[in-house]
Parts: C-alpha cells; sequence; structure tokens
C-alpha cells in the first residue's frame, strides 16, 4: 500500500509481505462455484495470519493484516441455522451418500457425502427422479446428468423468497443455487426491510446472485461481486427474469479480494456483507484466492468497510475440513474492540419427506460465522 493510501487507524503489522501465499496455484479455473480439488490443510494455526501476499496475483499489493487490541465481542455458539426449504425447493430425502431434491417441478437426485444414513424412502421413489447426476462423486467432480424420464433443458423457473431464478443443470452437478443460504437470505431480508432506510449490501463470491437479489428487492442497495462472467451473466439473466432491472444493483466481475481492497481504500463503506468464499478460487485476471491463507486478510479488509452503523458480516465456509470454531474464532479476533456478538455453528437443511412438511434427518451443508452489533 502507497503511504499517501494510509489512513489513520489501528497499528498494522507487516506480516511476512513477500512470503509466496502457497507453494503453487491451485490448478483448475473458475469453473465450479464450489469447486475443491485437494484436500484441505489444516484450518487453525498460526500460518493463516502471517501470510499476507498471494503468490500470483497481479497488482495484488494487499495490504498487511491490522493488530486488533479491545475485547473480542462475546460469542453465541453452537448455533445451527436450519432450513426446511422455501419456496419451490426442500430436501425430500437422503442416504447412501446421495440426496434427493425437490426444485420446482423437478425431482434431483446429486451425490451428497455427508449422508451416511440409509435412505429413507423407498427405491422406486428415487428411480422416478427427474433428473440424475452421474459422475465424480467428489465435491464438484464433473460429470454428467441423466434423465430417466424425459431429456430436460438445462434452465428452468425457479422461486425462492419471492424472488424468480433459473435453475441450472451444470456439469458439477450445481443446480444455479445453494439453498443452504436461504437462511442468511432471508436474516438479509429482514434486517433490510426493518432499517427504515437503505442499506449498502456487498455480496462477495455472489454467483448467480439470488441472495443480491433477495436484498434489492427488501430494499436494498447492492453491491455484487464474481470473478466468473458467465455467473454475473446469470445473475443477469435472473434480474431480468424477475422483472428486477430498476433495482439498484451493481454487478461487478473482479477479484473478491481486490475489490474490497479498492473499496478500502476509496472509503465506501457498507452495511451488511456476505461472503461465501470457496476453498480455491481465481479472479478474472488469474488472481489466486486460497481461503486458507487469504481468509483472515479478508475479513480484516471487511470489517474496515463495515459502515459505523453496520448490521452484520456473514461469513459461509463449505468444503473445507475445519471446524467452526476455526472461523469462529477468526471472526472473534477480527472483530477486537468493535462491540456486538460473533455466532458461529453450522447450516443445515432437514429432510422435508414428498409433501414437503415431514421432518427427517438433518443434513450440514456448511460452516458460517456472523457477527452482528448485538
Ligand atoms: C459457491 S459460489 C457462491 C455461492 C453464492 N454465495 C450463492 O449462495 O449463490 C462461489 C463463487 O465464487 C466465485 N469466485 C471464485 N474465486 C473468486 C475470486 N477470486 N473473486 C471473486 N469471486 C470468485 C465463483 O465464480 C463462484 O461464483
Amino acid at each position: 500500500m502507497k503511504n499517501k493510501e494510509r489512513r489513520p487507524g489501528p497499528k498494522r503489522t507487516a506480516g511476512t509481505a513477500g512470503k509466496p501465499a502457497h507453494g503453487g496455484a491451485p490448478k483448475h479455473k473458475n469453473t465450479s462455484p464450489r469447486q475443491e480439488s485437494r484436500p484441505a490443510r489444516s484450518a487453525t494455526g498460526g500460518e493463516a495470519r502471517s501470510v499476507t501476499r498471494a503468490a500470483e496475483a497481479p497488482e495484488a499489493e494487499q495490504r498487511p493484516l491490522i493488530v486488533r487490541t479491545g475485547e473480542r465481542p462475546p460469542e453465541r455458539v453452537p448455533v445451527i441455522l436450519e432450513s426446511t426449504g422455501a419456496g419451490d425447493f426442500h430436501l425430500i430425502d437422503s442416504g447412501n451418500g446421495e440426496k434427493l431434491e425437490q426444485y420446482g417441478p423437478y425431482r434431483i437426485v446429486r451425490p451428497e457425502a455427508q449422508a451416511l444414513w440409509p435412505k429413507g424412502l423407498p427405491a422406486h421413489v428415487w428411480e422416478k427422479a427427474d433428473a440424475i447426476f452421474t459422475g465424480d462423486t467428489d465435491e464438484d467432480g464433473m460429470g454428467r446428468w441423466r434423465f430417466p424420464r424425459e431429456a430436460l433443458g438445462e434452465t428452468w423457473p425457479l422461486s425462492l423468497l419471492g424472488i424468480d431464478f433459473l435453475g441450472r443443470l451444470t456439469s458439477f452437478r450445481h443446480v444455479g443455487v445453494f439453498p443452504e443460504q436461504i437462511v442468511h437470505w432471508s436474516w438479509v431480508k429482514q434486517q433490510v426491510e426493518a432499517a427504515g432506510r437503505p442499506l449498502k449490501v456487498l455480496n462477495l463470491f455472489g454467483y448467480t446472485g439470488v441472495a443480491s437479489l433477495v436484498a434489492a428487492a427488501a430494499g436494498a442497495e447492492v453491491t455484487h461481486v464474481d470473478a466468473s462472467k458467465k455467473a454475473i451473466g446469470w445473475a443477469r439473466e435472473n434480474q431480468s427474469l424477475g422483472r428486477l432491472d430498476k433495482l439498484p444493483i451493481r454487478w461487478i466481475c473482479e477479484d473478491a479480494m481486490k475489490f474490497i481492497q479498492r473499496e478500502e481504500r476509496r472509503g465506501n463503506r457498507y452495511d451488511i456483507i456476505l461472503t461465501d468464499p470457496p476453498k480455491f478460487g481465481r479472479g478474472p485476471n488469474g488472481e489466486v484466492w486460497h481461503l486458507f491463507e487469504h481468509l483472515p486478510l479478508m475479513l480484516d479488509i471487511c470489517r474496515e468497510i463495515l459502515s459505523p452503523k453496520a448490521h452484520g458480516l456473514v461469513l459461509t465456509a463449505y468444503s473445507i475440513r475445519a471446524s467452526f470454531y476455526s472461523i469462529h474464532e477468526l471472526m472473534r479476533e477480527t472483530m477486537r474492540g468493535r462491540g456486538g456478538v460473533v455466532e458461529s455453528g453450522e447450516l443445515v437443511i432437514r429432510e422435508a419427506g414428498l409433501d414437503g412438511k415431514t421432518p427427517g434427518r438433518a443434513l450440514s451443508t456448511s460452516l458460517f460465522s456472523r457477527w452482528v452489533p448485538k
């Protein structure tokens, strides 16, 4: 960071500036939203806090971490945020390494490594699915869709929390939405609707934009950032589908780290920040995102760009080998001296049966940590 860009504030530490962020860049591109190609290293320990530069990020002048002082915010743990579905989505059944989901008119079968238990519904129900993902069962593995009834098109209309968007059968098994996020979206919606002023919401790693649309439709001014041109295109398509073109959303195709650093320098502030980073990712210019190395700095910058009257900073993490405590304690360290509360735990989806109303087993999808001002 150049001196002229420094603002008065807490003391910063240089960490190990100049040290490569990791031994080698992940080989994949941003072709899958939840891509993960190799086992995670431990999420804990000091290593993550000491590395502040990305190896390959062009122009990635990353500023050092700030040494935070003051009290750590009190904690609420564990918090399990559970969804039984909403709108066009519910989880019908799961088991034997698979899940059966309802997305509007279609029943879809996908691999689900966490479903170690037996299936609850008989085989004939599963066999009648409209689309079955076959292929690599690793998280985000490539594969194909099989259609036991009739071939489906690539997209179909869906609605969640009153927002229309397109379901999409991708070759990475994803369907254009991560429904476990519904709990965060409902929270954002409530915050925006109750605020009495237009909140500024930043959605980092925003993918197909459902969260951005939910927030904007509730009255927020939204900035949506994603590295994938394709994902931004889909998000805009979703905006048009719902006739929401007039809503104040800035769609930004950029590396998330680069974007927030610029916002920090410019003094732009947000009332709510959502960040849902993959384990590995790449910015549009090849910038490397590696969660275990870059998350501490990302959260630190997010703290700086929260407005004085901020409503929350919401982090989700998935497909990593870590406990929610690793992101929880990082969030508490990051938010030292800022007051508020840090609540952390898991996002789970509960089976709801064929009728969408019969509660069954809970399927964990991700870890989360959320700072809120009270
Ligand atoms: C799992 S998706 C996020 C899902 C989203 N929160 C939702 O609920 O719909 C991860 C997204 O991160 C994006 N991404 C990966 N690396 C990135 C980077 N360096 N900067 C910005 N976005 C990135 C991918 O293009 C992808 O859309």
